[in-house]
């Protein structure tokens, strides 16, 4: 149930479009999606399902409901919500009732998760936009924004810009603020645009709404000083040591060259002085700290680890980082104190559409399992080639590779294919692997979920079947020890650019490591480190002044497709509201040659 629900839909204007007109949204979003209905599983896809399909509004408004008592459960919000924040956020009422929203010109109404505050003015309350040039803007109307004075010589807090605020109206008072919300007119009495809502609220309920609103964005977020903004990154105990160092090198270099810039407040938007935004049209230099906060000992204690770093020194939010076998406590640990995680080096990372947070480069080896089920899947729809219509997967208990073999046979579950598991005992070293292999009969599809050591001691390839897939982020990629018999029977995923494409995208982080005698080790971890670093650099730029964490994980939702040609080891970088996994998509490639690296890609770039 929970996996066919995506709590905040944003801007969803099909909510309300009749059908077969769908809103200018939805043409957007069709754009960023695969656009196939049928493949398009992923929560971050199904976003651009619903909005691509106007009808799909009323499923996804039904399980919004059955949902909610299972979201609530699930620790969704910190502690137990309150009124104004349950409308905000969920578009439900204290009453259970859900909220109602309706476009005033078409007489049009939607309900629910649909008309949520959030779905348009986002979690950060502070709105947003689309289009270069602004072509769709949702104000702020975090507390500060609404009952700020016009004033530019007032005494309260400086108020940052932000492009797409109202700025030419009158501060609101509780009395205007609950008359634009009910009848969709400004605090000077003028009509907002149609596309804001119209909602019957009771006082009561207003009352705790506009409670909500006027905290929102109003308490300081931890690591941001007048000087200083704090970051960590996270290492978990099984994360190999030379990757270790070889990422912190590139982390601890990006942040001293960060830091020779001058410090102090600095114009960074000019302004005449004289218009209202004068006081807010500028951007502080703040110096970056690194906090390394290395794990130790199982996973279970890892959480209360990180509370215990996080409340001795308290920061902004991580970036990059580097995981072993397991991210799921760092990952739950972003959501649980709010914090942003950027982009962290780890194969197997958590799918959850219910999350926030935590932002990742791509799904890992839960896209390689997508990818190679829509290469069996093809198979057994071929006429021609003899198509396996059983599959063996092997893996190591407790490694990615588990959960990318539990997500595989769900794919293929439904598709009649029958799978058979393999898993070798958690402790690494070569023993078992070659007789597990052995388990595969000729017509199966044998899947290796399976790191280097493992790979090279897979022994003879003689009896093995024809159709071979190998994770390529597990096995390492064109540099897995295969041994000489399996590659060329060898598929191998690889969700990465190709390494002759992607010489130009990589050349700009080389060529800094190398004046800066940075020592490659290990060339995707490094150029993706940097790439998150300038991601993170890129995107505290475009936010002002405005440190809030949530706006954080939004701007860089709409803007990190700008990056055109610095994407590192991918081909695109796309995300949009409410997407969490940056490149969607990978190749499958075989080993061109007995010997060497080179390989030969046996599909597009797919993106299941
Ligand atoms: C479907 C999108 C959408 C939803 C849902 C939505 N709004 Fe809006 N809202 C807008 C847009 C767009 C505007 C700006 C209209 C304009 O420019 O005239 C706006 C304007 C406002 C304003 C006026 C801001 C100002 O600075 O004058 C307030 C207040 C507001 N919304 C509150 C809310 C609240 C509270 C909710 C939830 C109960 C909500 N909105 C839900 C789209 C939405």
């Amino acid at each position: 149930m929970i996996e066919t629900v995506t709590l905040n839909v944003r801007l969803d204007q099909s909510a309300f479009d009749e059908p077969g007109r769908p809103g200018r949204r939805g043409q957007l979003a069709r754009t960023r999606g695969s656009g196939d209905p049928l493949t398009d599983r992923t929560p971050d896809k199904r976003v651009a399902v619903i909005r691509n399909r106007p009808q799909a509004a009323r499923p996804l408004l039904a399980a919004s409901c059955a949902l909610l008592g299972l979201a609530a459960a699930s620790g969704y919000a910190l502690a137990q919500p309150g009124a104004g924040e349950s409308i905000y956020l969920r578009g439900v009422l204290p009453s259970g009732a859900l909220l109602e929203g309706k476009r005033q010109a078409a007489g049009l109404t939607a309900r629910g998760a649909d008309v949520a505050c959030v779905s348009c003015h986002q979690r950060s309350g502070l709105g947003t936009y689309e289009g270069y040039n602004l072509d769709v803007t949702i104000p702020p109307i975090a507390g500060a924004y609404l009952f700020h004075s016009r004033e530019a010589t007032t005494k309260e807090a400086v108020l940052p810009y932000v492009a797409w605020m109202h700025s030419n109206r009158d501060p609101y008072t509780d009395a205007t603020l609950a008359r634009a919300i009910r009848e969709g007119l400004d605090s000077q009495g003028r009509p907002l645009g149609a596309l804001m809502p119209r909602f019957a609220l009771s006082d009561a309920d207003m009352d705790s709404l506009i409670e909500y609103l006027r905290q929102l964005g109003s308490h300081p977020a931890p690591g941001v000083s007048e000087r200083e903004l704090q970051f960590a990154t996270v290492i978990t105990p099984d994360a190999d040591p030379a990757r270790r160092k070889a990422m912190l090198d590139v982390m601890e270099h990006y942040f001293a060259d960060k830091n020779q810039f001058p410090i102090g407040n600095s114009p960074a938007l000019r302004t005449s002085g004289k218009t209202q935004q004068a006081k807010s049209m500028f951007m502080s230099h703040r110096l970056w700290r690194l906090h390394v906060w290395d794990l130790t000992g199982p996973a279970a204690t890892w959480g209360a680890q990180l509370d215990a770093d996080m409340n001795r020194e308290p920061v902004f939010a991580l970036v990059s980082g580097l995981g072993g076998s397991n991210w799921a406590p760092v990952h739950q640990f972003c959501e649980r104190r709010q914090l942003p995680c950027l982009f962290p080096n780890v194969d197997a990372p958590v799918d959850d559409s219910r999350d926030f947070y935590p932002l990742y480069f791509s799904k890992g080896v839960l896209l390689e399992a997508d990818l190679i089920a829509r290469q069996i899947a093809a198979g057994t729809q071929a006429a021609s080639a003899a198509p396996a219509s059983t599959v063996l997967q092997v893996y190591r208990l407790g490694d990615g590779g588990e959960a990318a073999a539990l997500a595989l046979a769900a794919a293929l579950k439904p598709l009649g294919i029958t799978v058979r598991n393999q898993p070798l005992a958690a402790a690494l070293g070569g023993k078992g692997v070659g007789q597990a292999v052995r388990q595969a009969q000729k017509s199966d599809a044998l899947v290796l979920w399976l790191r280097p050591a493992d790979l090279a001691d897979l022994g003879e390839a003689a009896g093995a079947p024809a159709s071979v897939y190998v994770s390529g982020l597990m096995g390492g990629l064109e540099h897995a020890p295969l041994p000489t018999g399996w590659r060329g029977r060898a598929r191998m995923t690889y969700p990465y650019e190709l390494p002759e494409k992607r010489e130009l995208r990589v050349r700009y982080a080389l060529a800094w490591f190398s004046i800066r005698h940075i020592p490659v080790v290990d060339e995707p971890l490094q150029v993706n480190t940097y790439l998150a670093c300038g991601l993170l650099a890129e995107t505290l730029s475009h936010m002002s002044d405005n440190l809030v964490q949530p706006y954080m994980v939004e701007m860089l939702q709409t803007s990190a497709e700008r990056r055109l040609i610095n994407t590192g080891y991918y081909p695109h970088l796309v995300l949009a509201l409410n997407q969490h996994f940056a490149s969607k998509g990978g190749y499958i490639v075989q080993f061109a040659r007995p010997e060497g690296a080179q390989l030969v890609a046996d599909s597009d770039w797919i993106v299941p």
